[in-house]
């Protein structure tokens, strides 16, 4: 239970441990367009591109921010936490001007105030962070993605620690990028990452003077192989893609919508056990909280005691915060293949583990 890499079923492992094929043969392109298509279904993305590639949710990070930022174009990032201060960072590498909203830990962005902000000035994208696994805090994104494409400004979305796992349906959002590892509500091994791309970003990519910049991070030299996978353009992770087809094809299985029920009832049965039993949420605002993870306020530096307890006596491991916030704070994840009664056994061991039991 830590906010990912989520538990594997036993058909994702398996399809790890199968001999090696050839990312070239033609049964792994076989393979490797139904993923593509079981992507698309779980972003609800019919009208823009897919993309899958071999990295980590930063790799995808990074990517939004080559195929939008040239440098000294200005954009507006909702600071929200340890991973929306990192697309603020990447940004910057590539010399975008910045702007943030910063808003107090645990409190999602404010879209009155991002709709200030843009009609204060221009600005060529907007990044917000769904929900920030650091604080745990799940930003209002259909509101936020509106005011963006209202101003006319491109609309990122990094959906590392949603996609699968709350509402998400990137042709009724309207976003230029959404992207997601496949290490959390995916229920997918870490090392693989999902982007839908909005056609309207495409072309634009397609139009630019400048060029790109990157050669693996550029989605432009990607496109072909998504599009007839019989090709090279360069080596995947083959058994990492196997792996996230099985997932991809649970999630088929359940459906999206029954995913999306599931995490929600999940997550009420957490945050209610962790309330009752005298804890506070790091998210105050209902609204803000997300049905893939949880913070907790710990009392009195307690957390590493707390998660080692968990650990050590009821086989659950889940995350401390992260930075100055270690020892004040857990983290629990709650998505992937969580079952009704592993969240409560949680709630049970929870309450124990607090007692020193
Ligand atoms: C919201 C969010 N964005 C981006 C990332 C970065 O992903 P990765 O660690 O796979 O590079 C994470 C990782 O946990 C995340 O939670």
């Amino acid at each position: 239970m830590v906010p990912g890499p989520t538990n594997l079923s036993m058909g994702v492992r398996q399809a790890m441990s199968q001999p090696q094929v050839g990312h070239m043969d033609l049964d792994y392109a076989k393979e490797f367009s139904e993923v593509v298509r079981l992507a698309r279904k779980a972003f609800r993305n019919n009208n823009g591109h897919q993309f899958v590639l071999t990295g980590s949710g930063t790799l995808a990070m990074e990517i939004a921010v080559t195929s939008i930022v040239s440098p000294g174009d200005k954009v507006l990032a909702l600071n929200t936490g340890y991973f929306a201060n990192r697309m603020v960072e990447i940004n910057k590498a590539y010399g975008a001007s910045v702007e943030e909203i910063r808003t107090e830990f645990g409190v999602s962005a404010d879209p009155d105030e991002v709709r200030r902000k843009l009609a204060a000035g221009k600005f060529k994208a907007v990044f917000v962070t769904h929900v920030d696994t650091s604080s745990t805090t799940c930003n209002a994104v259909k509101e936020i993605v509106k005011e963006a494409k209202n101003s006319g400004s491109l609309a990122v979305v990094d959906g590392v620690c949603s996609v699968g796992g709350l509402e998400l349906d990137f042709d009724r959002l309207g976003a230029d990028v959404v992207f997601t590892g496949s290490q959390k509500a995916l229920a997918a091994p870490p090392g693989t990452v999902l982007i839908a791309v909005s056609r309207e970003l495409l072309e634009q990519m397609e139009g630019r003077k400048d060029s790109i910049r990157g050669y693996y991070l550029n989605l432009l030299r990607w496109k072909p192989y998504m599009d007839d996978p019989r090709g090279y353009f360069a080596t995947p992770a083959v058994q990492l893609m196997q792996a996230l087809k099985v997932a991809l094809q649970e999630l088929d299985k359940e459906g999206l919508d029954a995913r999306w029920r599931r995490h929600h009832a999940n997550a009420e049965i957490i945050r209610e056990g962790i309330v009752s039993v005298g804890n506070r949420l790091v998210v105050r605002e209902p609204a803000d909280r997300a049905d893939t993870v949880t913070g907790i306020w710990t009392k009195d530096g307690a957390a590493p005691d707390v998660q080692r307890v968990l650990r050590e006596r009821y086989n659950i491991d889940v995350a401390k915060g992260l930075g100055e916030n270690g020892t004040k704070m857990l983290r629990v994840g709650h998505f992937g293949n969580l079952t009704k009664e592993q969240a409560n056994y949680f709630v049970d061991s929870f309450a124990n583990a607090l007692t020193g039991r």
